[in-house]
């Protein structure tokens, strides 16, 4: 089953035409596909086609049908001997798309149709060559009942439509660029539509449509005015220029991941799309803006440009991050973009690096594709990018980004062909640099520092180790960019200057290497990894006047938010290592309330800066998670820090509050987060001007934000308001499934010893449905992240998810496979969570049926036992 990076070859054949005759039916879909098919070299290898649950009901070779014995199906192939060098093959297959609740292929969503074809859906619409270096132009027919979907949608450009008897009606579309199959789509179904238009710097005029759920119309204005944005910012800043007069993105409401970037007609999770101040948060608003410039930035990253093979995710996925996440940065709030994004890395991209599934960015051995859109593939992926980018600049980046484009528009291509292109385009060398593609793990970064009062000598010692990996034993340096600013002890930014500085790197490429600074006058506070410039723990012994010092004086965004998260990571350790109650010094509290008391200049960052480590990512500190000490400092440490600062957070909290109605305007949002952050610290002081200032919020928000931030902290605090708000809060969004996804994770989210009972009760609230994926994540994804919760000692929150999965094994198995994902590191936990966690893991593997999704991951976690 599994497959291999190395093994890839080209096909034996190629698809040049496909032209799909779709008639749409609940339970019988006809799809008709005509495809002009080439042999590749010389060679006498039958054509094999990919095809998964279908019912084949006619074959024809160059009009002729095929009998019997001209063809057979064997392991998910249709396998035709003897054909000729060129030939035109007729395929008809039946699918029951009403009754496909994996939500891959073509299935129903609501009341439309759809499809998910990435990574290999297509073969369960028809018999294909599915993968990705087959570039074919498609023509697409579809016909269906006009009533129920007068909106028949597919890639290009429409062509021709018309009516038919009984009511149906047909329309076609062609789309002129070459592709993989992955990127067809087609969606039939009713709905409102949003029109616009954008003029590209080329002159072409491009219609934009933006169908929703009707009724929506207004929710969608947030999606079109980002979709814009994103249009002007890859001309400006790429010179990358859309191609075709139409731009379709279709909202659906069952959807396994975020989004697809279907050539010309993307499908999108609802919930990326809709947002007005009611019923969203400013997160989600930025999550819009974020994934609708994901979707659009892939036309030419991933579309025009793609992969040769899936091995070669990363090539399209890392990139297409990366440059979402500098579209996000250019239009607003830069420095709190990347903290989050540090977050995302450290919290869930290093736990699956020491997870059994760990993975270099570009994987050598999958068995289910599925299993790896990552946040290693799409996140490291980014980082990996982001690295080129310090190393290369953004003048060297794009010369780079402009000849990978010139060199291989219209191609399949692989990771190193990106890489080649950067080095060319810059007469530079990447060799070292590419075992970020191939190895595995977490560098982790040792730094030591010695200073030569005398001699005016200051030397920084830096080692890098990786840790094995499942089939990486071995690991070989990397070539890690450190960027890093010095400081003196009162807080000026030193110059210092060495041969291997430039622009603030420092370019490590051995196991251990000293860098050696002259002339320096006073021992100076180095900020290292400023930005976050690699992705590596960092391991070096701060003292806590070395980081308060970064944190009231350091320039870099990311090392002043880092100073305060390593403030708290120590005092946490030290409680924990003690036993005894964590305590902070007062002069890092007095750190903290300066910051408050001078919120102004930056009240996004300070609200940043306050919140504290999560418990999984405190967890990331330990080999074997002490899972109840953890609960117990993260308690401790909000609680202290709410009695010690209470003062200075209600004053912040009531001057920093937005004045006016609510606008999604960067200072608003700022100023909603350090207030929503004062707010949820003061929620452990259980007294009643509290409690007013909590219920005051909460009935008089006039937007979602603070309705939401109000709800959560009474919950995260086990206030005593939070029983009632989460009922009124169910009653004014009963009938809005997006709003009553954060009201099942908010729920599912609290530290409370009866969570777990909770959640089982929310399974059969009218707000739940196993049928839908957004639905089991806010509710099912949240609980297994609440560490506590999830591995309570009685083993009852392992045994309650490996049932989740039992069920969804058989009805969504990529939605099982996300979840199955906390129960694969037993070994990072006590013998007594170990017994039970394989004990589950064990269950899964014997099951009769178990899906290649979880099989891939049981078997991973199990081996090696
Ligand atoms: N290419 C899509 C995106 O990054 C995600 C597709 C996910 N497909 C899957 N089978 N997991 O926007
Ligand atoms: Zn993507």
């Amino acid at each position: 089953q599994a497959k291999y990076r190395k093994d890839y070859q080209t096909p034996d054949y190629t698809i040049d035409e496909v032209d799909l005759d779709i008639r749409l039916q609940d339970h019988q879909t006809l799809v008709s596909s005509r495809l002009t098919v080439r042999r590749q070299g010389e060679h006498n290898e039958p054509l094999r086609l990919d095809g998964e649950a279908l019912k084949l009901i006619n074959i024809e070779l160059d009009g002729e049908v095929l009998s019997e014995h001209r063809f057979q199906v064997v392991n998910n192939q249709l396998q035709i001997d003897d054909v000729p060098e060129a030939f035109e093959l007729l395929i008809i297959t039946q699918l029951d798309p009403a009754n496909n609740s994996a939500l891959e292929g073509l299935y129903k969503s609501g009341g439309a149709f759809c499809t998910q074809c990435e990574a290999e859906g297509f073969r369960r619409i028809t018999y294909y060559l599915d993968r990705p270096d087959v570039l074919a132009v498609f023509t697409t027919r579809l016909q269906a009942d006009k009533d129920k979907y007068p909106y028949l949608l597919a890639n290009g450009n429409k062509t021709d439509s018309g009516e038919l008897e009984n009511g149906q009606h047909w329309v076609s579309w062609h789309d002129p660029h070459p592709k993989p199959c992955y990127l067809f789509a087609v969606v039939a179904g009713d709905f409102d539509l949003l029109e616009d238009s954008y003029r590209t710097k080329h002159g072409r005029d491009v219609a934009l449509q933006l169908f929703v759920d009707k009724g929506n119309l207004g929710r969608a204005e947030f999606a079109m005015r980002s979709l814009k944005a994103a249009m002007k910012w890859d001309e400006v800043r790429f010179n990358l220029v859309y191609d075709l007069d139409i731009y379709m993105i279709v909202a659906v409401d069952f959807f396994n991941m975020g989004a697809m970037e279907n050539k010309g007609l993307n499908v999108f999770n609802a919930k990326y799309v809709l947002a007005d101040a009611k019923t969203a948060t400013d997160q989600d608003f930025l999550n819009v803006e974020s994934v609708i410039g994901h979707e659009y930035f892939h036309n030419w990253t991933g579309n025009r440009i793609t992969c040769r093979d899936w091995f070669q995710l990363s090539l399209k996925e890392g990139l297409t991050v990366f440059r979402d996440q500098e579209f996000s940065g250019d239009m607003s709030m830069r420095p709190v973009h990347r903290i989050q994004d540090v977050r995302i890395m450290r919290t869930h991209q290093f736990h699956e690096d020491s997870s059994p599934m760990a993975h270099p960015i570009r994987p050598d051995k999958v068995i289910e594709m599925n299993n790896f859109y990552t946040v290693t593939v799409y996140n490291k992926g980014a980082e990996v990018i982001r690295m080129l980018h310090s190393l290369l600049d953004e003048q060297g980046f794009q010369k780079g980004m402009q000849l990978y484009v010139e060199r291989h528009d219209g191609q399949a291509v692989t990771c190193e062909d990106f890489v080649c292109a950067m080095e060319d385009a810059n007469s530079t060398e990447l060799r070292q640099f590419r075992r970020w593609y191939e190895q595995a793990g977490t560098p982790v970064l040792s730094i030591t520092e010695s200073y030569d009062a005398s001699a005016e000598r200051y030397t920084l010692h830096c080692r890098q180790h990786t840790a094995a990996t499942p089939g990486q034993k071995k690991k070989q340096a990397f070539h890690i960019p450190l960027r890093v600013h010095f400081y003196s002890d009162s807080g000026e930014l030193l110059k210092l200057t060495s041969d291997e500085l430039k622009n603030d790197i420092l370019q490590l490429t051995e196991e251990q290497q000293d860098f050696v600074f002259e002339k320096v006058k006073e021992k100076p506070v180095p900020g290292l990894l400023a930005g976050f410039s690699a992705p590596v723990k960092l391991d070096y012994e701060y003292q806590e006047k070395q980081l308060l010092t970064l944190l009231a004086y350091s320039q870099d965004p990311f090392i002043c938010w880092d100073a305060a998260q390593q403030v708290y990571l120590q005092a946490m350790k030290k409680a924990i290592a003690a036993g005894s109650p964590v305590q902070l010094s007062q002069a890092s509290l007095d750190a903290l309330k300066h910051k408050l008391e001078n919120q102004q200049s930056d009240p996004a960052l300070v609200s940043l800066l306050l919140q504290i480590p999560s418990e999984e990512s405190l967890s990331g500190e330990y080999d074997v998670i002490p899972v109840a000490d953890i609960h117990r400092v993260c308690g401790e440490l909000k609680q202290l820090l709410a009695s010690e600062l209470e003062k200075e957070l209600k004053e912040t909290y009531s001057s920093c509050h937005p004045q006016g109605a609510y606008q999604f305007a960067p200072t608003d949002i700022a100023q909603r987060m350090l207030a929503n952050t004062c707010l949820a610290f003061l929620a452990n002081l259980k007294n009643p001007e509290i409690t007013a200032l909590l219920e005051r919020q909460f009935s008089k928000a006039d937007n979602m934000t603070d309705e939401l931030a109000a709800m959560q902290a009474a919950v995260h605090a086990n206030h005593t308001s939070a029983d009632n708000m989460l009922r009124e809060f169910a009653a004014k969004w009963q009938s809005n499934s997006l709003v009553m996804d954060k009201w099942l994770a908010t729920q599912a989210s609290a530290a409370r010893s009866s969570t777990l009972d909770s959640v089982k009760q929310l399974t059969s609230h009218g707000a739940f449905s196993w049928q839908n994926p957004n639905r089991i994540y806010s509710l099912v994804a949240t609980f297994t992240h609440n560490l506590a919760q999830l591995h309570r000692e009685d083993g009852e929150g392992y045994r309650w998810l490996r049932e989740v999965i039992v069920r969804l094994n058989s009805s969504n198995p990529q939605v099982a496979s996300r979840l199955v994902t906390a129960l694969l590191q037993w070994r990072r936990f006590d013998e007594k969570r170990q017994t039970l966690l394989k004990q589950e893991l064990k269950t899964l593997q014997e099951l009769p049926d178990l899906a290649s999704d979880l099989y891939e991951k049981v078997e991973q976690s199990l081996q090696q036992d």
